[in-house]
């Protein structure tokens, strides 16, 4: 009778609520920029312009979501193959976010790294890229990833490459090396996020997502506001984890 009763009574939903405290890797693969600027009758570059935009918000509002590290791809290995004049843009527009944003990100707490490679990149943007890391490299709040020319298949084998030095032989002392590779650090990702509507990794931090949640949404990356972060992040709280253990539940 009891439990009828109980069973009959109204339990209200509970409103998940975002737990600020705790410290999360958050990866994102902004894509959808040029089909963003296409339905607009604009030229990719806007996208791109309009998705740096995106990024800024999205920088602002992540530490008060409890995210300690975000990366963001920025450009991706594989994206040399489009045209020089696409690729010559985004990297402008990555000169000018450390020109415009590096004392911000010193005012924030946020600690600036670039994880890639840079031998391809333009000599004066690696001089700025190794001037915001040095400046911003006492950050604490936040450490924000982009990640330009990079790919993480690349990265796993350069550091196979150099992995016979290494004595003590570890996930861990592997994922070292692939820090020392990246130069900005190889963190485990706890929530991964694409934009743009497709459903795949596109070689992006796959040593770090081994247990990631994967979270994709339609919304193309300019689209992308801070509240639809704070929604992945919602829906991440409400995941269950268990690396391959039991649920809670079951293991009592
Ligand atoms: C992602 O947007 C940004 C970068 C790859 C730098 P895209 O440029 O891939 O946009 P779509 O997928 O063509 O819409
Ligand atoms: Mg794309």
């Amino acid at each position: 009778m009891l439990m009828q009763q109980l069973n009959a009574r109204k339990i209200p939903a509970v409103q998940p609520a975002i737990d600020h405290t705790q410290s999360l890797h958050v990866a994102i693969i902004s894509d959808g920029n040029g089909r963003w600027a296409t339905s607009r009758g604009l030229p990719r570059s806007a996208g791109h312009r309009a998705g740096a935009e995106a990024a800024r918000r999205v920088i602002e509002a992540a530490p008060r979501l409890g995210i300690h590290t975000l990366t963001l791809f920025a450009l991706s290995s594989a994206n040399w193959k489009r045209p020089a004049a696409e690729v010559n843009a985004i990297l402008r527009l990555l000169h000018e976010y450390l020109f415009a944003e590096t004392t911000h990100c010193i005012d924030e707490g946020v600690r600036l790294s670039i994880i890639g490679r840079r031998d391809r990149l333009p000599a004066t943007l690696r001089q700025a890229i190794a001037d915001s890391e040095a400046a911003t490299a006492c950050g604490t709040r936040m450490h924000l990833r982009l990640a330009v020319d990079y790919s993480a298949r690349e990265a796993i084998y350069h550091a196979a490459c150099r992995f016979y030095k290494v004595t003590e032989l570890s996930p861990e002392s592997f994922s070292n090396v692939l820090a020392e590779v990246l130069r900005g650090g190889s963190t485990e990702v706890d929530l991964l996020i694409r934009t743009g509507g497709e459903q795949r990794l596109s070689d992006f931090l796959l040593w770090e997502c081994a247990f990631a949640e994967l979270v994709f949404t339609q919304k193309r990356w300019p689209d992308f506001a801070a509240a639809d972060l704070e929604a992945a992040v919602l829906e991440f709280g409400k995941r269950e984890r268990t690396r391959g253990a039991l649920p809670d539940a079951i293991a009592g």
